[in-house]
């Protein structure tokens, strides 16, 4: 066994190397003097293209003089330092438009991804929740064109359809934004696998109204019981901070108002699970979640006072 696999390895080797001779001799060599940079000239900001002179000077025979230096000067980095350097001034003929204007070569209205690809960083929005879109994979993997989204669907500037003020998943739903292709029918539905565009918390959440001391930890409930975002927040839950403070809560001295006040509120929340079938019960281990002022000092780091509401039974 250990005898053939070094045969098959020289085997290998000796037909590689009779390859790589054979293209040795095929394949002209790049003269750097000839041709220009070998290595393909990169721009990185605000969005990717790449410019190689191989495919300008050794394989469509255009000479060094008639670029350099009236069109681009022979360093690095001139035109985009310029601050000129746009399609704009390409559509006017300036710059690669000088011949990348549809009868030299292909226009740079067209075939936006002959010179662009994807740059490799999401973008993220923090605001007003966490998510993230790749243009590397709707770009390279799904090949969408960039048209198909910056046409009516996303201007080409980070944040524009934040300001615009209803970047919504309900504006998602009416077919806008995102929604034009997640819709269930050309991409999976918006209202769907949230955790595909939307980060989980790391730090646990401390529900700090009516009382302050309910400890939530979506990295229990994500990661280790694998419930699904939709789980708690399609229905249960909103996707920020406030829901149960935000309803108007009142505890009623009279024990029997007060009793089912409190049953209401922990089963329309937390015990739609805790109800002893999918998770503990919320009647049996209420310290489990009222983590107390003590837990929550040492959470915090902070001295608060807890209002007291936690010792109260059902
Ligand atoms: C079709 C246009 C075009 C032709 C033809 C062309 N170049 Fe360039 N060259 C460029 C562009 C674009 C740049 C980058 C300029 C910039 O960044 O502002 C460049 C940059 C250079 C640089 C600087 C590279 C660096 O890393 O700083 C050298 C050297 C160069 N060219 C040599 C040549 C030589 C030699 C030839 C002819 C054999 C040639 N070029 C032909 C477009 C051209
Ligand atoms: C002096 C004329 C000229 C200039 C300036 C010029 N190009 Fe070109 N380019 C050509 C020609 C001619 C072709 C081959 C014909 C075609 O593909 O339409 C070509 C082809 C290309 C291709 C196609 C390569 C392939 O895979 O077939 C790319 C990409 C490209 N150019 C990028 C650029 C970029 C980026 C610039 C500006 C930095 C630029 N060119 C400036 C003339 C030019
Ligand atoms: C012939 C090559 C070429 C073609 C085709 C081309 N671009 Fe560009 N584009 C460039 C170069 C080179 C730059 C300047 C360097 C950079 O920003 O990466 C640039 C810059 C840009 C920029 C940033 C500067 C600006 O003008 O706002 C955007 C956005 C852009 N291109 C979008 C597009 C879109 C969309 C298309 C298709 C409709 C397209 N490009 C087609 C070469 C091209
Ligand atoms: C599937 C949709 C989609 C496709 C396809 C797509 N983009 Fe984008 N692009 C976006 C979104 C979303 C944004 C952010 C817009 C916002 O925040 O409002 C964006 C932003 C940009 C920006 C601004 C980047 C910045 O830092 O400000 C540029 C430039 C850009 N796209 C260029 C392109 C180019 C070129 C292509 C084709 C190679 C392309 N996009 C394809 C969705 C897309
Ligand atoms: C296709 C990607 C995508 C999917 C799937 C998705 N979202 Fe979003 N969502 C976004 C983007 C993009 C924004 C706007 C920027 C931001 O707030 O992060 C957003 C915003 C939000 C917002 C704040 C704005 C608003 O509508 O109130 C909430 C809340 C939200 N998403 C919840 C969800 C929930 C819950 C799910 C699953 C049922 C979900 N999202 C699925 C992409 C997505
Ligand atoms: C032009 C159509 C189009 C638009 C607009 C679009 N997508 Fe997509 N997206 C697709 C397609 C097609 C797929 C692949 C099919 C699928 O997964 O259902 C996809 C897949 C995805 C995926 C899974 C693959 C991955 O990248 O991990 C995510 C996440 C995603 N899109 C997020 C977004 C977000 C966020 C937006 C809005 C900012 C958006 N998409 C806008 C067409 C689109
Ligand atoms: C078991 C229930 C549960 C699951 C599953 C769950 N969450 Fe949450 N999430 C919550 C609760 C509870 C809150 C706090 C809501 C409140 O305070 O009103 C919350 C809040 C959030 C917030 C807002 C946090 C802030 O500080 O504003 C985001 C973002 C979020 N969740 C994302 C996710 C994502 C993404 C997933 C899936 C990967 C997920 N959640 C799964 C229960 C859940
Ligand atoms: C969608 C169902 C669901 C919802 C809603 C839900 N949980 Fe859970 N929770 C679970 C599951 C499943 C487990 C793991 C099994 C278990 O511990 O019983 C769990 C575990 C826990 C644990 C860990 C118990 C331990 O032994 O360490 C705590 C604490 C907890 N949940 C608190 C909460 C709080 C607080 C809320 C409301 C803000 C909540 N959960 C809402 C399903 C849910
Ligand atoms: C699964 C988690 C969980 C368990 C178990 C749980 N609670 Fe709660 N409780 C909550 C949440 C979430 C709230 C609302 C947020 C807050 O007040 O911090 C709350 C609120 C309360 C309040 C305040 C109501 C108000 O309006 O002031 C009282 C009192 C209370 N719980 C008592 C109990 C008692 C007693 C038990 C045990 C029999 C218990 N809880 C078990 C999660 C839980």
């Amino acid at each position: 066994m250990t005898k053939f696999s070094v045969l098959t390895v020289s085997c290998a080797a000796i037909t590689a190397s009779l390859l790589l001779a054979g293209n040795g001799l095929a394949e002209e060599e790049y003269d750097v003097k000839a041709y220009g940079p070998k290595s393909s000239i990169i721009w990185d900001t605000p969005i990717k293209a790449t410019f190689d002179h191989k495919i300008h000077t050794m394989d469509v025979g255009i000479e060094c003089s008639t670029c350099h230096d009236d069109i681009f000067s022979m360093q690095r980095g001139t035109a985009i330092n310029s601050k000129k350097f746009t399609m704009k001034a390409m559509a006017e003929g300036q710059f690669c438009g000088v011949c990348h204007n549809g009868d030299d070569a292909f226009a740079t209205d067209s075939n936006c991804m002959g010179c662009h690809s994807a740059g490799e960083d999401p973008i993220v929005w923090n605001e007003p929740t966490k998510s993230s879109f790749s243009h590397a994979s709707h770009v390279e993997e799904m090949e969408i064109s960039c048209n198909d989204c910056h046409g009516e669907v996303f201007s080409m500037k980070v944040g524009s359809s934040t300001s615009n003020g209803d970047f919504t998943m309900a504006a998602f739903k009416e077919g806008k934004y995102c929604g034009a292709c997640h819709n269930g029918d050309d991409a999976f539905d918006s209202s769907t696998q949230c955790e595909s565009c939307h980060f989980p918390p790391e730090d646990k959440i401390v529900f700090t109204a009516p009382v302050k001391s309910v400890v939530f930890d979506h990295n229990i409930h994500v990661v280790k019981a694998e419930l699904s975002c939709e789980s708690c927040h399609k229905e249960v839950f909103s996707m920020k901070e406030g829901t149960i403070s935000d309803n108007e809560l009142s505890l009623s001295e009279d024990p029997n108002v007060k009793r089912k006040y409190l049953v209401d509120l922990h089963s329309k929340y937390c015990g739609t699970c805790h109800d002893s079938s999918q998770a503990f019960g919320y009647l049996t281990r209420c310290t489990v979640c009222h983590i107390g002022v003590k837990g929550h000092d040492q959470m915090t780091g902070g001295n608060n006072k807890d209002t007291g509401h936690g010792k109260s039974g059902h």
